[in-house]
């Protein structure tokens, strides 16, 4: 590769902008080969006065990507070309005056963009992606989040195919135009930073309802989507009014304009994207019924509408002075979606998955090549820092900071936040010091969180003595080497804790300096070492530490039989109560792992714990479902020095069927008892009876009674809801044998019209454990069903593969390998943002054998010397080869 590497951007080298724009004015002419875009910049010097003389104005910098400049006026002049110098980056303007006037006309090709950044058009219809640096592919611009306007906005098009013309803000104006087009206007009142821009123009139905804010404004809500979607926008809507409900009640904020509009559009890169009043989503994370989504789409369909709808104050009132503050916004809205999912769900089952997702997306990454601080301190690309650090790792560090100050503390952060920033682009340290001023608590040590990367690891000893009926508890922190950074100071790190008597109940903490004796303490752990000692204890006490998750680090702790039977059935934690299960789960099937997987008969105490646990009628079903749910293979692989993934599957299947063949009389109770006549309902209660009863299926199918995989059978044909359908399909697809390929076969007849169920189907096959997957995998590529330039299928298909099926992926002969590096090559030329997304599977090479190590290195080799390789891409396999 004879290209130069492309440069890092640092941030300490963050200067701010020399001018402010005082107002924007957008004119669009939609044609899909050769849209015109006309701008009108109000521009103002923002240095000091001191610098005021001509001479020294500097150069005014527009950013610009795959843009036809057409022409520039500086106060109604043209400028000839002598006036500004332009590159493949940019346009650079000399400035003579203060104040001035600047007017751009530039054409692009939204058809031709298959990137998805910019203006594009997926199924017919016009739309944007802004965030993070999609703005310059629409006009030049200076393109960064600490520049913030106002925006007038006038769209132009063909009145017959793009009858709905929507942008920011109010519709202010409308009206025909010759030769069949119309046109709109729009104002949004609100200043904001390119990236929040967005246009939609399509032929779209839309769905429309209300909401009234606390404070008695009226908002009209509406959610477009392609004709026929529309009986599919309930979910969606109720959740976005109770989101409004929830933020009102929770944080106090309100919304701020009369209307509020969702989009679902097919051809998306992410999720969603909460530009100012005009949300886009991508329509697997809004659309929903019965027959085609599933309780985990409808739950997360709940948490990303409420997560778009959140960053209306966190992220768009308040916005990132610079994308290295991109967790400002993102770390927080993910902790205000957790809470509120987590209020409207059961909370206990919330943090169970929220951790879950933590530990097989965040941990690996923290510990591997990419692995970078929630502030990151550099990047090549900023699209590749859209990651479960800055995300969910993000999202713990203010749950952290909730539990340092108190819910009442943080509220009081949170306000003196948006009273100090409101309408500005600020930083992390600017929400930590409104933390810290509105509470007194000093967060200094704290703020390494932000700066630190490599998740902690907390070892955890205790020593009792009978004689002097006292507890000394010691811990201590140390914080891995990560690519950049070595020798690292220790954290503040705070763990929830209790001591539990042998019923579970908390004992009275009263350290040895302190009368007070309260039953559950927060330990802040500051040091590399600390000790409590604690006094006045008639029992050897059960640890409960790092209660409910409290802080996200690697806690390593050794239970007595006797405190570990007390922890997994009576701690009144149950997070604690689910993980000192999956600890003893894990510390069993590593050891089978070691001794080449099939391992010793699960023990007895195990069994006994399940069962009781599958019967506890006074927990909730999907409390019990995961607690039932053995440790990943991924998560388990991510515990071993060197991984081998046909060991771990052979011995977590083999400890399944132990289970199932144990329970089997439970179960098969428990699939008919969490059978319901009722017709289907996305509640959190009837969603846990399901999860429950094809956990229960999951085991049936595993226990070796032939007769089980009938009931899988006839579930996947007869269920009246895609969650029991897909739970059944998903096991069947797992055994070789002629109802696989009928009821694959059958599903994929019934719903090819349905491109979300079709992304399913596709996931199905791409999961298998099946010898025959990976060939599997590459038929599809040429299915009809299959298109590489829609995000959605590239996930469906080659992520779940790359990402899913760690057995299929890591096949000896590296096969697996090699085709994910050649689709990535195939992809960049597409979709770099969504190329890029495929690599980590391959970066963990390090943590596998020689031989797979090798194979690793030469797929990213592979990738390394394709030409012409997307920043994204170089970035990540390059770091990956590291
Ligand atoms: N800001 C969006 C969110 O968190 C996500 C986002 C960032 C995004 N970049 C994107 C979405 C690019 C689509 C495409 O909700
Ligand atoms: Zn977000």
């Amino acid at each position: 590769m004879d290209a130069p590497a492309p440069q890092a951007i640092h941030l300490d080298a963050y200067r701010k902008p020399d001018y402010r724009i005082e107002s924007l004015a957008l004119a669009f002419d939609l044609e899909p080969e050769a849209t015109r875009v006309k701008s009108r910049l109000q521009i103002a010097y923002d240095g000091s006065p001191s610098d005021l003389s001509e001479a020294a104005l500097p150069p005014l910098w527009l950013d610009g990507d795959d843009l036809k400049l057409l022409s520039v006026c500086v106060d109604g002049t043209p400028l000839d070309e002598t006036e500004y110098r332009q590159d493949a980056t940019g346009l650079s303007l000399d400035v003579t005056s203060p104040g001035f006037l600047l007017e751009i006309e530039t054409e692009i090709n939204p058809k031709a963009n298959t990137r998805l950044e910019g203006l594009y058009i997926s199924s017919g219809t016009f739309c944007t992606q802004c965030e993070a640096e999609g703005f310059r592919r629409i006009t030049f611009f200076p393109d960064r989040p600490d520049v913030m306007t106002v925006y007038e906005v006038t769209l132009r098009a063909d009145k017959a195919l793009y009858p709905v013309l929507l942008s920011n803000g109010n519709l202010v104006e409308s009206g025909d135009l010759p030769d069949g087009r119309h046109w709109t206007r729009w104002e949004d009142p609100f200043p904001k930073p390119s990236y929040l821009f967005a246009v939609v123009a399509g032929d779209l139905a839309c769905v429309e309802d209300s909401f009234t804010t606390a404070s008695g404004r009226e908002v009209a809500l509406r959610i477009f989507v392609e004709h026929g979607n529309e009986g599919r926008c309930a979910y969606g809507m109720d959740s976005l009014k109770r989101s409004m409900r929830w933020d009102e009640e929770r944080f106090g904020l309100e919304y701020d304009l009369d209307l509020f509009n969702i989009v679902a559009v097919s051809d998306f890169n992410m999720g969603a994207m909460e530009n100012k009043s005009l949300n886009v989503f991508n329509s697997k994370c809004v659309l929903a019924d019965p027959d085609t989504a599933t309780d985990a789409d409808y739950a997360s369909i709940e948490g990303i509408v409420a997560h778009e709808y959140f960053h209306n104050w966190t992220g768009n009132r308040v916005t990132c002075r610079d994308w290295f503050q991109l967790s400002l916004k993102e770390g927080l809205t993910v902790f205000r979606d957790q809470e509120f999912s987590a209020d409207m769900r059961s909370a206990a089952v919330k943090r169970i998955q929220d951790v879950r997702s933590l530990r097989a997306r965040q941990f690996p990454e923290d510990g591997g090549p990419t692995a970078h601080p929630v502030r990151p301190a550099s990047y090549i690309e900023i699209n590749n820092f859209y990651t479960a650090t800055v995300y969910d790792k993000g999202a713990e560090v203010i749950r952290m900071m909730q539990g340092l100050l108190g819910r009442e503390g943080f509220r009081k952060g949170m306000d003196l936040y948006f009273e100090r920033h409101d309408g500005q682009a600020v930083t992390c340290d600017d929400f930590a010091a409104a933390m810290s001023d509105a509470t007194g608590v000093d967060l200094n040590q704290f703020k390494l969180w932000y700066s630190q990367a490599g998740t902690p690891g907390v070892t955890v000893t205790g020593e009792y003595d009978a004689a002097a009926r006292s507890f000394e508890l010691t811990l201590s922190q140390t914080i891995p080497d990560t690519p950049g950074q070595s020798g690292k100071r220790p954290m503040h790190i705070p763990l929830d804790f209790a001591l539990l008597d042998p019923d579970g109940q908390p004992m009275p903490l009263k350290l040895a300096c302190e009368e007070a004796a309260p039953t559950s303490r927060v330990l802040e752990l500051r040091a590399a070492r600390q000790t409590f000692r604690f006094e006045n204890l008639d029992h050897e006490p059960a640890v409960s530490i790092n209660r409910g998750f409290s802080a996200p680090v690697n806690l390593s702790i050794e239970h007595t039989p006797a405190t570990r039977a007390v922890l997994m059935g009576r701690d009144g934690d149950s997070f604690n109560r689910w993980e000192t299960g999956q600890q003893y789960a894990t510390g069993l099937l590593l050891e089978a792992v070691e001794a080449g997987g099939e391992g010793r008969q699960t023990p007895e105490a195990l069994i006994d714990a399940l069962r009781e646990t599958l019967l506890d009628e006074a927990q909730d079903p999907a409390f019990r479902a995961l607690a039932l749910t053995l440790p990943g293979e991924a998560f388990l692989a991510d515990q071993m020095k060197t991984v081998d993934v046909d060991a771990i599957h052979i011995a977590r299947e083999k400890m399944r069927g132990d289970i199932a063949r144990a329970l089997r009389d439970e179960l098969l109770e428990t699939y008919r008892g969490m059978q319901s006549n009722a017709p289907f309902e996305p509640t959190a209660d009837a969603a846990g009876k399901r999860a429950l009863k094809n956990l229960a299926l999951g085991y049936l199918t595993a226990s070796g009674k032939a007769e089980m995989w009938d009931l899988a059978v006839v579930q996947s044909r007869n269920s009246d809801n895609m969650t029991d359908r897909m739970a059944a399909l998903a096991l069947l697809t797992d055994r070789q044998g002629p109802e696989r390929d009928d009821c694959l076969q059958a599903f994929y007849q019934r719903y090819r019209d349905e491109p979300l169920v079709v992304d399913k189907w596709l996931a199905l096959e791409a999961m298998s454990v099946l010898p025959g997957t990976l060939e599997r995998v590459k038929g599809l590529l040429k299915h009809e069903a299959f298109t590489l330039t829609n995000p959605n299928k590239v996930r469906a298909l080659i992520g779940v593969f790359a990402a899913g099926n760690p057995l299929r992926f890591h096949q000896a002969d590296g096969s697996g390998y090699q085709f994910l590096a050649d689709r990535i090559v195939e992809l960049d030329r597409i979709n770099p943002q969504t190329a890029a997304r495929l690599i980590a599977p391959l970066g963990r090479w390090s943590r596998f054998d020689g031989a797979r190590q090798a194979l690793m290195r030469q797929a990213l080799e592979t990738i390394l010397s394709a030409e012409n390789l997307s920043p994204d891409v170089y970035e990540l396999t390059s770091k990956s080869l590291t």
